[in-house]
């Protein structure tokens, strides 16, 4: 039974915004996409001419389904303004700049006023309270400092709450179970896949994890299932819960996991507007409908994103440990599905079946190759230390045996050495391709 930090937060406990009922919502967020979208529309030439092109201006919001007239702002939007193109406000304004590293040339930088820094702030601090955070808790923060939204994002929202923030960044990874040990944090930020990593590490000390102070984990900045919630929770025996964000839309903290229910993310309404789409047709969905996440930012000043494609995939659903929205455990991103001979394949579909398999660790990658016109994935699971030869070898054939029943499509498996698959310190990369076009 993992440990729980304390009880859901009494209602006195919760912020103004969380404490709005689903009418006062709905007028708070109309009144604030109005004034977003002439925030917009006045100060970034960008959307100037994406809403005239569309023949569209701030005035035509009269509701919040009006929104669906304006156009979708995509992560090319960005580039194409780098550095500070789509800012809204004067450069003398903007107190800090973060970027995404992206795969391919330019990153993306982004900006925050002081208010922003604030809000943000704010909205960390809401997020570990819903996971279980108080005041005087340590909270000790592997998310990688520095350009990234991570570390910087977690670390003020974390003061703000009134915890005592332990900024071990990312790497050094002996170090940082030294760090825990010694330094007791009740609280650990960090990506799910260098959880591992260092789950692993403590192990390899000769300390049980679950001895650790550690009783609360908010994992995100990638993907993560059921099964990887079930394996962090029993090895380190703590509760744990998804934090979502994105640098585009403002960084960790645009939603997250209550400790209470652990059913989803809910969505900070009051400051982004979600919309579900369906990623070829645009269409957006009903409630329920699983699409690709669209957000709006609804009280950002430096920079201010209308309908930005996130190609996170994901659905809404209705809340329940608090009034706002919940938008389910995101299962990928658009771009990092594989099409294996017509065949949609996700990481977090083959996560799932890695993590159901006896005899192999939560450690694994997928391979792609090209023989002549032919793709073929191999999936290389790592053997738990001690797996015999013929333990690896049902493994394989039972991974191979639930990609098929499960996705639909045949992959080789490759049951390799423990230790042997490249580790996480930050985000993990799943899919190696090597495809030559
Ligand atoms: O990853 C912000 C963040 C930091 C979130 C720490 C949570 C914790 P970016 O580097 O801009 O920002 O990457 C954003 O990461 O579009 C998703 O594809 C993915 N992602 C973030 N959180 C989750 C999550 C940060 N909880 C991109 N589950 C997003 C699944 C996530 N994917």
């Amino acid at each position: 039974m993992a440990r729980r930090l304390g009880p859901a937060p009494e209602p006195g406990q919760l912020d103004e915004g969380e404490r709005l009922d689903r009418r006062e919502l709905a007028a708070l967020q109309l009144a604030r996409l109005q004034q977003t979208l002439r925030h917009a529309y006045e100060h970034v030439p960008h959307y100037r001419h994406s809403f005239d092109a569309a023949g569209v201006s701030p005035e035509d919001c009269r509701t919040l389904a009006d929104l669906a007239r304006f156009p979708f702002t995509g992560k090319a939007d960005l580039r194409d303004a780098y550095p500070f193109g789509m800012l809204a406000v004067p450069m003398s304004e903007v107190r800090r700049v973060h970027a995404s590293s992206g795969t391919t040339g330019r990153p993306t930088v982004v900006g925050y006023t002081e208010r922003d820094l604030s809000v943000w702030a704010d909205l960390v601090a809401r997020s570990i309270r819903a996971a279980g955070g108080r005041a005087g808790h340590k909270v000790h923060i592997s998310y990688g400092y520095g350009l990234f939204t991570g570390g910087l994002g977690a670390h003020y929202g974390a003061e703000r709450l009134g915890c005592t923030v332990i900024p071990a960044s990312g790497g050094m990874t002996a170090r940082q179970v030294q760090l825990i040990r010694d330094l007791q944090p009740e609280i650990i930020m960090v990506t799910p896949s260098y959880m591992l990593t260092l789950l692993d590490e403590f192990e390899r000390q000769g300390i049980d994890p679950r001895s650790t102070s550690l009783r609360v984990g908010i994992f995100g900045a990638e993907p993560w299932t059921e099964e990887m919630r079930r394996e962090i929770e029993e090895r380190l025996d703590i509760d744990a819960v998804d934090i979502y964000g994105l640098s585009e839309v403002m960084g960790p903290g645009v939603a997250s996991e209550c400790v209470e229910t652990k059913d989803g993310l809910h969505l900070w309404e009051d400051h982004f507007y979600p919309e579900v789409v369906d990623p070829v047709t645009d269409e957006v969905q009903p409630e329920g409908a699983h699409g690709e996440l669209v957000l709006t930012t609804l009280t950002k000043e430096a920079l201010p994103v209308i309908r930005y494609r996130t190609r996170d995939l994901t659905r809404l659903l209705p809340g329940t440990a608090r009034t706002f929205r919940r938008m389910e455990k995101v299962t990928g991103r658009c771009d990092d599905m594989v099409v294996l001979r017509g065949v949609n394949v996700f990481p977090s579909q083959i996560e799932e079946i890695v993590l159901r398999t006896p005899g192999v660790a939560p450690h694994f990658q997928l391979h792609l190759t090209r023989e002549g016109r032919l793709d073929r994935m191999t999936v290389r699971a790592e053997a738990r230390p001690g797996t015999g030869p013929e333990q690896r070898a049902a493994a394989a054939v039972a991974i191979a045996r639930g990609v098929k029943d499960g996705v639909g499509v045949t992959v080789e498996v490759a049951v390799v050495e423990p230790e042997s698959l490249e580790r996480s310190v930050g985000k993990i990369r799943r899919v190696v391709d090597a495809r030559s076009s």
